[in-house]
């Protein structure tokens, strides 16, 4: 049913236009369908669409010669063999930023599954062979979505994210202006599209909405205060006074899971309706099958997330088992 009410949708509206917030809940590709191939390539984009998902995710870092590219760190080596082939380009911290290579070089590069500092694999039973991705740019991903949408009559639409805008400020990049120069570019700054971009820093989240200009639908996303992400204050912006601010500028929030259910008592905490109160949407993340708590269960999991804690979407790297659980 959902199925067919996308394909009208997608006829009578054409690619990527959508009505404001959707009544039924979201499913977010995230990293595309990561928990079956590298992250955030083509490929993965590809299987999360056939999969069926509502959004695929984008995460956007920035090339030596100001290109988009759909990467999930600001450093390459934990996802691509930038060391074994360009091994004296790494900065004195021992990391291979991304900002220090042209589009061509990153291009030459394979994309592998995700390793930690140890180069062990970190998720085990996710893809193991010796496929050749590569990375994607942000415009192949939009090219790839839309053909798809056309040919199929679906509607998936983008869900991007700005990695780092502070960062790449001090790199001289503005991150957020080369995004909105894309999307304006794909005719893609519209708050009738199927275009979310969601941002860590609230004060760039306000530069967007405010000095840039921007049309489209913006996402806050929540950290904890401790992991750094940006200055912004995640503790205050949880708080009604921060949620009403937050609903100045942006149509919702992407929490982390933790910050809205507790699955050791089972039990929702006060943030998604604190969220609801002031019109927000909540898109929490990240939804993974095979890194749930001990004690939880698939069916259940879900059962929390969608029923106990009542999120209008999430970021999955399951979108399949998120899509065959809300079918039922
Ligand atoms: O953007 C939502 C979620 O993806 C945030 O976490 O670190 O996977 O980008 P991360
Ligand atoms: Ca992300």
């Amino acid at each position: 049913m959902k199925f067919i009410k996308s394909i009208i949708l997608g006829i009578i509206m054409g690619a990527f236009s959508v009505n404001a917030l959707q009544a039924s809940p979201i499913v977010i590709a995230h990293r595309g369908a990561s928990g079956y191939l590298p992250e955030h390539t083509l490929e993965s984009a590809t299987l999360a669409y056939a999969q069926g998902a509502d959004y695929i995710e984008q995460d956007l870092v920035a090339t030596r010669d100001s290109q988009l590219i759909v990467l999930h760190d600001i450093h390459l080596d934990t996802v691509t063999n930038v060391e074994e082939k360009f091994p004296t380009r790494k900065r004195e911290d021992g990391r291979y930023y991304a900002i220090d290579f042209t589009l061509a070089e990153i291009k030459s590069l394979r994309v592998f599954e995700r390793k930690d500092s140890e180069g062990n694999q970190v998720f085990k039973n996710r893809y193991q062979g010796k496929g050749h991705f590569q990375i994607a740019t942000f415009e192949e991903q939009i090219e790839l979505i839309q053909q798809l949408n056309r040919q199929f009559a679906k509607n998936t639409g983008l869900y991007t994210e700005i990695k780092s805008p502070a960062w790449h400020q001090e790199q001289g990049v503005d991150i957020s202006q080369l995004t909105m120069n894309i999307l304006r570019k794909h005719q893609l700054d519209d708050p009738n599209k199927a275009v979310y971009i969601q941002c860590f820093d609230f004060l760039e989240t306000k530069r967007i909405r405010n000095a840039l200009g921007a049309k489209v639908k913006l996402i806050q996303l929540i950290a904890e205060n401790d992991w750094l992400e940006s200055t912004s204050d995640y503790d205050y912006l949880k708080t009604p006074a921060g949620l009403k601010e937050i609903s100045q500028v942006a149509q919702g929030i992407g929490p982390w899971i933790p910050q809205l259910l507790d699955f050791d008592q089972k039990q929702a905490t006060a943030l998604t309706k604190l969220a609801h109160n002031e019109g927000l949407a909540v898109h929490p993340y990240t939804f993974r099958k095979d890194a749930l708590p001990a004690n939880i269960s698939t069916q259940e999991a879900l059962d929390l997330l969608f029923k106990e804690a009542q999120v209008d979407g999430i970021f999955t790297d399951f979108t399949d088992t998120v899509i065959d659980y809300l079918s039922h």
